[in-house]
Protein backbone atom coordinates (compact mmCIF):
# COMPACT_ATOMS: atom_id res chain seq x y z
CA UNK A 1 0.00 0.00 0.00
CA UNK A 2 1.25 3.27 -0.73
CA UNK A 3 1.15 6.42 1.56
CA UNK A 4 -1.26 7.86 0.27
CA UNK A 5 -4.41 6.42 -0.55
CA UNK A 6 -5.97 7.03 -3.80
CA UNK A 7 -9.47 7.49 -4.18
CA UNK A 8 -11.45 7.52 -7.68
CA UNK A 9 -15.01 8.83 -7.05
CA UNK A 10 -18.08 8.00 -9.45
CA UNK A 11 -21.03 10.97 -9.23
CA UNK A 12 -24.37 10.91 -10.51
CA UNK A 13 -25.58 14.16 -8.83
CA UNK A 14 -24.80 17.37 -7.16
CA UNK A 15 -21.62 15.79 -5.53
CA UNK A 16 -22.43 17.47 -1.69
CA UNK A 17 -20.54 14.05 -0.34
CA UNK A 18 -17.75 14.51 -2.81
CA UNK A 19 -17.49 17.96 -1.33
CA UNK A 20 -17.23 17.09 2.21
CA UNK A 21 -14.64 14.54 1.52
CA UNK A 22 -12.50 16.86 -0.36
CA UNK A 23 -12.81 19.36 2.50
CA UNK A 24 -11.98 17.17 4.89
CA UNK A 25 -8.86 15.54 3.09
CA UNK A 26 -8.00 19.32 2.69
CA UNK A 27 -8.72 20.59 6.21
CA UNK A 28 -7.47 17.32 8.30
CA UNK A 29 -4.81 16.02 5.75
CA UNK A 30 -5.09 12.86 6.39
CA UNK A 31 -3.34 10.40 3.56
CA UNK A 32 -5.84 10.18 1.33
CA UNK A 33 -6.06 11.97 -2.79
CA UNK A 34 -9.13 11.64 -4.43
CA UNK A 35 -7.38 11.09 -8.36
CA UNK A 36 -10.56 11.45 -10.04
CA UNK A 37 -14.38 12.16 -10.44
CA UNK A 38 -16.28 9.87 -13.18
CA UNK A 39 -19.95 10.42 -13.85
CA UNK A 40 -22.54 9.07 -16.39
CA UNK A 41 -23.95 12.09 -16.01
CA UNK A 42 -22.85 15.36 -18.54
CA UNK A 43 -24.03 18.44 -16.22
CA UNK A 44 -23.79 16.56 -12.72
CA UNK A 45 -22.27 19.09 -10.80
CA UNK A 46 -20.08 16.54 -9.06
CA UNK A 47 -17.86 17.12 -12.19
CA UNK A 48 -17.72 21.34 -11.26
CA UNK A 49 -16.76 20.58 -7.60
CA UNK A 50 -13.69 18.53 -9.21
CA UNK A 51 -12.63 20.95 -11.60
CA UNK A 52 -12.60 23.55 -9.29
CA UNK A 53 -10.14 21.68 -6.54
CA UNK A 54 -8.19 20.24 -9.84
CA UNK A 55 -9.31 16.54 -10.09
CA UNK A 56 -9.37 15.22 -13.48
CA UNK A 57 -12.88 15.13 -14.08
CA UNK A 58 -15.09 12.78 -16.74
CA UNK A 59 -18.23 11.92 -18.01
CA UNK A 60 -18.91 8.54 -19.40
CA UNK A 61 -21.49 8.32 -21.64
CA UNK A 62 -23.49 5.52 -21.20
CA UNK A 63 -25.61 5.80 -24.42
CA UNK A 64 -21.95 5.22 -26.06
CA UNK A 65 -21.86 1.27 -24.61
CA UNK A 66 -23.63 -1.90 -25.27
CA UNK A 67 -24.36 -3.42 -21.92
CA UNK A 68 -23.63 -2.66 -18.00
CA UNK A 69 -20.33 -4.15 -18.36
CA UNK A 70 -18.85 -2.73 -21.44
CA UNK A 71 -19.39 0.62 -19.86
CA UNK A 72 -18.31 -0.58 -16.43
CA UNK A 73 -14.85 -1.87 -18.72
CA UNK A 74 -14.18 1.50 -19.66
CA UNK A 75 -15.09 2.61 -15.94
CA UNK A 76 -12.37 0.72 -15.19
CA UNK A 77 -9.67 1.56 -17.48
CA UNK A 78 -10.17 5.03 -16.29
CA UNK A 79 -9.71 4.29 -12.72
CA UNK A 80 -6.32 1.99 -13.71
CA UNK A 81 -5.00 5.28 -15.58
CA UNK A 82 -5.61 7.29 -13.09
CA UNK A 83 -4.07 4.80 -10.54
CA UNK A 84 -7.04 4.49 -7.92
CA UNK A 85 -6.70 2.15 -4.81
CA UNK A 86 -10.58 2.48 -3.82
CA UNK A 87 -13.51 3.56 -5.31
CA UNK A 88 -16.02 6.01 -3.93
CA UNK A 89 -19.69 5.82 -4.65
CA UNK A 90 -21.04 9.01 -4.12
CA UNK A 91 -24.73 9.55 -4.95
CA UNK A 92 -23.55 7.33 -8.22
CA UNK A 93 -27.17 6.33 -9.97
CA UNK A 94 -25.77 3.23 -11.51
CA UNK A 95 -25.85 -0.33 -10.16
CA UNK A 96 -22.23 -1.65 -10.15
CA UNK A 97 -21.53 -4.63 -12.40
CA UNK A 98 -19.29 -7.26 -11.49
CA UNK A 99 -17.06 -6.18 -13.75
CA UNK A 100 -15.94 -3.12 -10.61
CA UNK A 101 -16.74 -5.44 -8.22
CA UNK A 102 -14.60 -8.32 -9.05
CA UNK A 103 -11.52 -5.67 -9.82
CA UNK A 104 -11.95 -3.76 -6.27
CA UNK A 105 -12.62 -6.75 -3.87
CA UNK A 106 -13.67 -4.69 -0.88
CA UNK A 107 -12.76 -1.72 -2.01
CA UNK A 108 -15.40 0.28 -3.66
CA UNK A 109 -17.22 2.04 -0.85
CA UNK A 110 -21.14 3.25 -0.94
CA UNK A 111 -23.17 5.69 1.12
CA UNK A 112 -26.95 5.04 1.56
CA UNK A 113 -29.39 7.33 3.14
CA UNK A 114 -30.88 4.96 5.68
CA UNK A 115 -30.22 2.05 7.92
CA UNK A 116 -29.73 -0.88 6.41
CA UNK A 117 -30.58 -3.25 6.33
CA UNK A 118 -33.72 -1.54 6.21
CA UNK A 119 -34.63 0.88 3.36
CA UNK A 120 -31.82 -0.92 1.22
CA UNK A 121 -32.19 -2.79 -2.29
CA UNK A 122 -33.48 -2.16 -6.29
CA UNK A 123 -35.54 1.15 -6.02
CA UNK A 124 -34.72 2.35 -2.60
CA UNK A 125 -32.79 5.35 -3.59
CA UNK A 126 -33.30 9.26 -2.86
CA UNK A 127 -36.73 10.72 -1.82
CA UNK A 128 -38.06 7.04 -2.24
CA UNK A 129 -36.26 6.20 0.82
CA UNK A 130 -37.26 9.06 2.88
CA UNK A 131 -41.12 8.56 1.84
CA UNK A 132 -40.55 5.16 2.96
CA UNK A 133 -39.32 5.73 6.35
CA UNK A 134 -41.74 7.96 6.62
CA UNK A 135 -44.92 5.96 5.45
CA UNK A 136 -43.86 2.97 7.72
CA UNK A 137 -43.83 5.35 10.73
CA UNK A 138 -40.25 4.79 11.72
CA UNK A 139 -38.90 7.06 15.08
CA UNK A 140 -35.39 6.82 14.01
CA UNK A 141 -33.75 7.60 10.22
CA UNK A 142 -30.35 7.49 9.23
CA UNK A 143 -27.36 6.50 6.67
CA UNK A 144 -25.10 3.56 6.50
CA UNK A 145 -21.25 3.68 4.70
CA UNK A 146 -20.90 0.34 3.78
CA UNK A 147 -18.76 -1.64 1.19
CA UNK A 148 -20.19 -2.77 -2.04
CA UNK A 149 -20.76 -6.37 -3.27
CA UNK A 150 -22.97 -7.71 -6.18
CA UNK A 151 -25.83 -7.46 -3.92
CA UNK A 152 -27.25 -4.21 -3.75
CA UNK A 153 -26.99 -2.54 -0.94
CA UNK A 154 -25.87 -5.54 1.31
CA UNK A 155 -22.43 -5.09 2.08
CA UNK A 156 -20.37 -4.83 5.04
CA UNK A 157 -20.98 -2.05 6.94
CA UNK A 158 -18.61 0.40 8.15
CA UNK A 159 -20.15 3.18 10.00
CA UNK A 160 -23.97 4.45 10.74
CA UNK A 161 -25.57 7.68 11.95
CA UNK A 162 -29.15 8.46 13.16
CA UNK A 163 -31.47 11.04 13.07
CA UNK A 164 -35.09 11.54 14.43
CA UNK A 165 -37.65 11.54 12.18
CA UNK A 166 -39.89 14.34 13.86
CA UNK A 167 -43.79 14.33 13.41
CA UNK A 168 -44.11 16.70 10.87
CA UNK A 169 -41.34 15.33 8.45
CA UNK A 170 -41.81 15.48 4.71
CA UNK A 171 -39.09 13.60 2.33
CA UNK A 172 -37.16 16.46 1.87
CA UNK A 173 -36.70 17.90 5.44
CA UNK A 174 -35.49 14.04 6.58
CA UNK A 175 -33.57 13.96 3.64
CA UNK A 176 -31.54 17.04 4.84
CA UNK A 177 -31.61 15.98 8.05
CA UNK A 178 -30.00 13.03 7.05
CA UNK A 179 -27.33 14.27 4.53
CA UNK A 180 -25.86 16.64 7.19
CA UNK A 181 -25.24 13.48 8.93
CA UNK A 182 -23.80 11.77 5.81
CA UNK A 183 -21.47 14.62 5.11
CA UNK A 184 -19.54 13.61 8.78
CA UNK A 185 -19.59 9.87 8.47
CA UNK A 186 -18.50 9.26 4.82
CA UNK A 187 -15.31 11.44 5.31
CA UNK A 188 -14.53 9.53 8.66
CA UNK A 189 -14.88 6.32 6.86
CA UNK A 190 -12.37 7.67 4.00
CA UNK A 191 -10.23 8.67 6.52
CA UNK A 192 -10.47 5.41 8.99
CA UNK A 193 -9.84 3.50 5.10
CA UNK A 194 -6.65 5.82 4.16
CA UNK A 195 -5.20 5.46 7.71
CA UNK A 196 -5.53 1.18 7.35
CA UNK A 197 -7.83 1.22 10.21
CA UNK A 198 -10.43 -0.58 8.13
CA UNK A 199 -10.43 -4.56 8.29
CA UNK A 200 -13.45 -6.69 7.30
CA UNK A 201 -13.83 -9.74 8.28
CA UNK A 202 -17.11 -11.89 6.93
CA UNK A 203 -20.47 -9.78 7.40
CA UNK A 204 -18.14 -7.55 9.86
CA UNK A 205 -16.11 -4.42 9.47
CA UNK A 206 -13.65 -3.79 12.28
CA UNK A 207 -11.70 0.14 12.64
CA UNK A 208 -9.14 0.45 14.41
C1 LIG B 1 -27.09 11.00 -0.88
O1 LIG B 1 -28.30 11.10 -0.21
C2 LIG B 1 -26.56 9.60 -0.79
O2 LIG B 1 -26.93 8.95 0.39
C3 LIG B 1 -27.19 8.92 -1.95
O3 LIG B 1 -27.26 9.90 -2.95
C4 LIG B 1 -27.24 11.19 -2.37
C5 LIG B 1 -26.09 11.92 -2.98
O4 LIG B 1 -26.05 13.27 -2.67
N1 LIG B 1 -26.47 7.73 -2.29
P1 LIG B 1 -24.82 14.15 -3.15
O5 LIG B 1 -24.71 14.03 -4.67
O6 LIG B 1 -23.59 13.65 -2.46
O7 LIG B 1 -25.17 15.54 -2.76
Amino acid sequence: MRDITRFAVLASGSGSNLQAIIDAIEQEKFPARIVAVLSNKADAFALERAKKHNVPAFFINPKEFKSPQEYDQKVLEKLKEAGADYLVLAGYMRIISSVLVNAFPNRIVNIHPALLPSFGGKGMYGHHVHEAVIAHGCKVAGCTVHFVTEGVDEGPIIAQACVPVQEDDTPETLAKRVLEQEHKIYPQAIRWIAEGKVTVDGRRVRVG
